[in-house]
């Protein structure tokens, strides 16, 4: 089984000791007639959405980005990151149209590959706990809502023709709070990351006659800025795995999926928690 990563298909044929940078691999699929794969990936700046940037760089892919800060190209070293990358707040669905024109510009007609809704909030009170359902107030239930179900329902209507031009696939990131009340994350996040798994069923139902294959990845606890400081003493000696799991683990998934090696799975929602969901 093929996964497209680095040292696989595109620079298969380098010769030994060939420096493997972006531009070499992105030169070669030119030169072979190959079309350079496009992702355009929310969240990208740090934890999951910087290690899919990565990966998918490194296999050869132009990221198009798009988070609150500006590009910073000292921790993003992909090509024409600062080009393809969008400054925009995702949580504000009046901003999604000027998005979406956006990203086409940067097509400029070329097809999308992959579309991946990472960006997610998971809003926690002062002192770190969770929010509930008695506690959470309406202007949290609709900034996390917006960000973490509607961008990405919005993203997905805007780039069909896009993404049907590469028979492209969606991966929506999740989350295992979706499916069981988390010591740690809040209503909102836990309801809206359900809705989102929802919406990855129904989109994978509505896009597969159009050659689009939609799936969902749910992470249980990964080491990034999101992860409450108390997941190692409280949660970890309840994982089968006894780790948290690392940025660089969700994103070989999210490579799978979005590679030909998934070209028959669609409308999966993958749990990559180290058996925390057992
Ligand atoms: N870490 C975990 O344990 C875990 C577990 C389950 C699910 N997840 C899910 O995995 C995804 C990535 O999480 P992470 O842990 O990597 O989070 P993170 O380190 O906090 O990164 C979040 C990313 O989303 C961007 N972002 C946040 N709000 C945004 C907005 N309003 N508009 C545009 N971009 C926005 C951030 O960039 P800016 O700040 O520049 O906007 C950043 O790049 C999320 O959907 C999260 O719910 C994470």
């Amino acid at each position: 089984m093929s996964l497209e990563l680095p040292n696989e298909n595109l620079i298969r044929d380098l010769p030994p000791g060939t420096h493997l940078g972006c531009s070499v691999r992105a030169d070669k699929a030119h030169a072979d007639g190959r079309q350079q794969k496009t992702i355009l990936l929310t969240g990208a700046s740090r934890g999951i959405g910087h290690a899919t940037a990565k990966l998918f760089s490194d296999a050869g892919w132009r990221i198009i980005s798009c988070a609150r800060q500006p590009f910073d190209g000292e921790r993003c070293p992909w090509e024409a990151g600062h080009e393809d990358h969008l400054q925009m707040d995702l949580s504000d669905h009046r901003m999604l149209p000027r998005a979406i024109a956006e990203i086409r510009e940067r097509l400029a007609g070329a097809p999308l590959h992959a579309l991946v809704n990472n960006a997610g909030v998971s809003p926690k009170t002062p002192t770190g706990d969770r929010m509930t359902s008695l506690t959470t107030s309406t202007e949290t239930w609709m900034r996390v809502f917006h960000l973490n179900l509607v961008a990405p329902i919005l993203l997905a209507q805007g780039l069909f023709d896009e993404l049907r031009a590469a028979s492209g696939s969606i991966v929506n990131v999740t989350s295992i709070a979706g499916s069981r009340v988390h010591p740690f994350a809040g209503s909102a996040y836990a309801t809206s990351k359900a809705a989102l798994a929802s919406l990855t069923r129904e989109l994978a139902h509505d896009y597969a006659p159009y050659g689009i294959r939609v799936n969902a990845i749910a992470p249980g606890e990964i080491k990034t800025d999101m992860l409450s400081p108390d997941t190692e003493a409280r949660l970890v000696p309840s994982i089968p795995l006894r780790r948290v799991g690392t940025p660089d683990e969700v994103a070989k998934v999210i490579f799978f999926l979005c590679s030909d090696a998934a070209s028959y799975v669609t409308g999966a929602e993958v749990p990559i928690n180290g058996g925390q969901h057992l």
